[in-house]
């Protein structure tokens, strides 16, 4: 028995040492995308548990993007950025959720979306521009 368990221990201890798979930059902002879209049609069915999650795991994202890629080819300083552009409206939308208003939440919500592409456009990237969702493609999630 303690064989077998110093041996799943030496296994795990293995596999942490392993170098392991960091997604890219556009890998981070594709979910991040999907979870932009999530919290609008939460917000919309007044599911302010699910925008809050949904919303905690934007700022989740944001904070790895500037942990695993702190710069991108010429796109510098990327979580100053992230301060910059994304701050303040996702304070914004904190507190929408936490009054559960939903005419503030749509405020945020617009303010979250300028600030994703008030970066891309600072960095090169207005191309890549976020709307609010015209459609929910999450047809197996319950919003
Ligand atoms: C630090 C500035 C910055 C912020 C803030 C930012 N982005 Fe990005 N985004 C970028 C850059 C740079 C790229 C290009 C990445 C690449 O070259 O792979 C990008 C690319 C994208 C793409 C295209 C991904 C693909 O491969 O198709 C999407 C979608 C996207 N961002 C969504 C968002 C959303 C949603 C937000 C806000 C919640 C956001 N971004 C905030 C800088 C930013």
């Amino acid at each position: 028995m303690l064989a077998v368990i110093s041996l799943l221990l030496t296994a795990c201890a293995a596999h942490e040492a392993s170098p392991s798979y960091t997604p890219g930059l556009g890998e981070f902002m594709s979910q991040l995308s999907y979870r932009h879209s999530k919290l609008w049609f939460a917000g919309q069915a007044q599911n302010w548990a699910l925008a809050a999650y949904e919303l905690d795991e934007i700022e989740e994202g944001l904070q790895d993007i500037g942990h695993y890629h702190p710069e991108h080819h010429e796109v510098k300083a990327i979580p100053e950025q992230i301060k910059r552009y994304m701050a303040a409206s996702i304070e914004q939308t904190h507190t929408a959720i936490n009054e559960k208003t939903t005419s503030e939440f749509i405020k945020a919500y617009d303010a979250i979306t300028a600030g994703c592409n008030a970066c891309h456009q600072a960095n090169g990237f207005g191309f890549n521009q976020l709307v609010k969702p015209v459609m929910n493609s999450f047809a197996n999630q319950r919003f």
